[in-house]
């Protein structure tokens, strides 16, 4: 499963980089006004720190304002994925984009029929918002599995996005479902890699190993 950070704070992304956790960034426009940077130059600078797919998303809620919109968006760099939302007019500026080889990512989605949609328009890929469905008691993940067995009932190339994950079960749960990528806050990724026990047992090691008075250099 590929982890896509879902932040547009620009330390954050770098960091997970650096680590090598990093598959692709998505952003969305309240993660745009959390950053409080100018939405074109975060995403030009985020593309050119990363070679990975950059979502970012148009404002516009008709067909010819997302084209225009996402146009403008695609030209700052070719890493640039159009994100659009799951309407009939997003689904229909999938289906543009999709058409010119454009990448895109179909988000807001909350049904299987909706992600059904996205793959018929050639979405690259499709955000079924997991943690929101959970904040309903509808379980999230059973959304992804059921769009994973639908894709691939009929070899639908549309890569499953997770999206609105909120913690390190979310991600697990994602993974066991089938989903092709996760996207997710910075914090929880560098959080999959804690455990208590290996704190512990690495604390261990160490007073063992110093207790050798040996050195490996
Ligand atoms: O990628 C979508 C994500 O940013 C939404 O997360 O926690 O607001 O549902 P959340």
């Amino acid at each position: 499963m590929k982890f896509f950070a879902d932040t547009a704070v620009v330390a954050e992304i770098a960091e997970l980089d650096r680590y090598g956790l990093l598959d692709g960034v998505t952003t969305n426009p309240s993660l745009i006004a959390k950053s409080g940077r100018d939405f074109k130059e975060v995403i030009a600078e985020i593309c050119a720190m990363i070679s990975g797919p950059v979502s970012a998303e148009v404002a516009a809620m008709q067909f010819d304002g997302m084209v225009a919109e996402g146009e403008h968006l695609a030209r700052i760099a070719g890493n640039v994925v159009i994100k659009l939302p799951l309407t009939l007019d997003g689904l229909r500026a999938c289906r543009h984009f999709s058409g010119k080889g454009i990448k895109t990512n179909v988000t807001l989605c909350f049904s299987a029929n909706q992600a059904l949609l996205a793959a018929k328009a050639g979405a690259t890929y499709v955000s079924p918002f997991v943690g929101r469905l959970d904040d309903i008691a509808i379980d999230g993940m059973d959304l992804i599995r059921d769009i994973r067995q639908i894709y691939d009932n009929y070899g639908f190339a549309t890569q499953i996005l997770a999206a609105s994950v909120r913690n390190a079960n979310h991600v697990r749960w994602a993974a066991l479902a089938g989903a092709d990528v996760a996207t997710v806050p910075a914090s929880v990724i560098k959080g999959l890699a804690s455990h208590v026990l290996t704190d512990k047992g690495l604390e261990q090691f160490a007073r063992d190993w110093a207790a050798t008075g040996q050195s490996i250099l």
